[in-house]
């Protein structure tokens, strides 16, 4: 008699957590933000739906002037990035360039030494820089 009764229990028990659980997952159904989800196309089949446009963009490496320390930038600044990347960046005044040269030898490890970091601030001041106000032109010095 006694074990029937604890079996009972653990019945109860058992179909109470199962309530328990079966109402907490409803409840989580309740609260989940509706996703809007995109109809599952094979990626095979995409240009059934869509046809596919390919667009072919253009290229160009930026023309590096000719002049002092062309050779020297053409060869080491290219090493980890491509000159593009150099150039995209504003026309800067003698002092940020100097930074900038000697942040890739300090930060970055560019293998240049002091008198071609000069050269390639020169180079680089020449066409795509200016010259600060107060620094002695041609001589990159901090
Ligand atoms: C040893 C590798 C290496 C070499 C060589 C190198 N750079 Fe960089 N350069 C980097 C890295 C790394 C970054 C940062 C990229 C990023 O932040 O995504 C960078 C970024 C730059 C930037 C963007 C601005 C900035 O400070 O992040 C400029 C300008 C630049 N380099 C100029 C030069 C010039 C000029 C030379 C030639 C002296 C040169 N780099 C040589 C590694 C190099």
């Amino acid at each position: 008699m006694h074990a029937l009764r604890v079996v009972a229990a653990l019945f109860v028990v058992g179909v109470a957590m199962l309530v328990y659980a079966l109402w907490g997952l409803a409840g989580r159904e309740r609260t989940v933000p509706v996703v809007a989800v995109a109809p599952a196309i094979p990626v095979s089949r995409l240009s059934e739906v869509q046809p596919v446009k390919a667009i072919k963009l253009e290229y160009h490496q930026p023309d590096l002037p000719p002049g002092p320390g062309h050779d020297v930038f053409a060869a080491q600044c290219v090493v980890c990035h491509s000159p593009r990347y150099v150039l995209n960046q504003p026309i800067f005044p003698r002092k940020t360039w100097i930074a900038e040269v000697h942040k890739m030898v300090k930060a970055y490890g560019a293998p240049i030494d002091a008198g071609q970091e000069k050269e390639i601030v020169n180079y680089l001041v020449s066409w795509h820089g200016k010259e600060d106000p107060l620094t002695v032109p041609n001589s990159p010095s901090k």
